[in-house]
């Protein structure tokens, strides 16, 4: 297979692993979840939203979360922006990076941010207008590229459109993601392929839940067609709140263990990386998701 020398991982266990949550995860664990991630050697890092927190309350102690973090280090720490609103928190905060969330389907885009496709467009222009003149940096994400919860099958050219959409409207990159984890391995080449041969490739990310346990399989797929950007959640964290059924996020663990083994830089300190996954779960009160950390427990446990 086709693989690149380096895979830059983008952690989005702190948004969207813990958006979710029902138990309200306090800010010094956050805080001290993400300051783990960086000891781990992570260099991008989804820190919060800046939301409703009537529909996502999870995420209301985000400003504070990324003003205790980014003095830390010197690192991307996107935030989650719908909104001028957002935007607006996102500024106060001291953010330097930005993602907004667009969708592939009219229905998970009304159920997540109740606008349409068009109209949540609108709403992204003045955003990005506005983050570009404060100098931010814009990531872009494109929901229910392979399925969704509502529709079922997704046009892979929907996905293109609302992709190039957000590449003209300045993000940097694209990050494509199977919120509810149906994709298998064919499906995402057809679509990397399809959107690799209007976009750059260095500008598309792949964004997997591992909801039908395709995850990794899908990493190494998209690996395959030259994408070198993977959206993962430390301990397989995650579920989106407007899409039942979907798990977690493919595991940072699994996603590193892999990329090791196929002699692929991530920059990650593996052992620091459990650590961090067994902090989280520890105050989720559950066992990891990540196959390998359960396999390394498991292994400490019968030493
Ligand atoms: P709305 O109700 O249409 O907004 O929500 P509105 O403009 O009509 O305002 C209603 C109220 O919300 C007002 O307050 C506003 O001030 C407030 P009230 O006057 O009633 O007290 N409000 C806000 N408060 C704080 N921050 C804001 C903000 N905006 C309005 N930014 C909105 C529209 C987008 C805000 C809402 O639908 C929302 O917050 N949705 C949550 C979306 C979300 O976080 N979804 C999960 C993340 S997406 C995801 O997980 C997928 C992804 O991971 C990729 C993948 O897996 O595929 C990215
Ligand atoms: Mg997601």
């Amino acid at each position: 297979m086709i693989k690149p020398q380096a895979v830059k991982i983008v952690e989005v266990g702190p948004r969207d692993g813990l958006q979710n949550e029902p138990k309200f995860v306090s800010m010094e664990d956050k805080i001290t979840l993400i300051e783990k991630l960086i000891q781990a050697g992570l260099s991008v890092i989804e820190v919060g939203s800046f939301v409703s927190p009537k529909w996502v309350p999870q995420m209301a102690d985000s400003g504070a979360v990324l003003r205790a973090v980014q003095p830390l280090a010197d690192l991307s720490f996107p935030m989650l922006v719908p909104n001028l609103k957002g935007l607006e928190a996102a500024k106060a905060a001291g953010a330097k990076e930005i993602a907004i969330f667009a969708a592939a389907s009219e229905s998970f885009s009304q159920k997540n941010i109740n606008c349409s496709i068009a109209e949540s467009f609108d709403r992204f222009a003045p955003v990005v207008a506005e983050a570009q003149k404060e100098g931010l940096k814009i990531r872009g994400y494109v929901s229910c590229v392979l399925g969704c919860p509502y529709e079922g099958q997704i046009a892979p050219k929907a996905v293109l459109e609302v992709s190039h959409r957000l590449m003209a409207l300045g993000c940097y990159e694209i990050s494509l993601g199977d919120t509810i984890g149906v994709g298998t391995a064919g499906q995402v080449q057809d679509l990397i392929r399809l959107c690799a041969a209007e976009l750059p490739i260095d500008a598309l990310a792949v964004h997997f839940h591992d909801s039908y346990g395709q995850a990794l399989a899908n990493i190494l797929a998209a690996l395959d067609c030259g994408v070198s950007v993977v959206d993962s959640a430390v301990a397989g964290l995650g579920g989106c709140p407007y899409a039942a059924g979907a798990s977690g996020n493919v595991a940072t663990e699994d996603v590193a263990y892999i990329l090791q083994g196929l002699g692929v830089e991530t920059g990650v300190d593996f052992e620091a990386l459990l650590e961090a996954g067994w902090f989280i779960s520890d105050k989720l009160g559950r066992s990891p998701m990540s196959k390998c950390s359960q396999a390394f427990l498991a292994r400490r446990g019968a030493s």
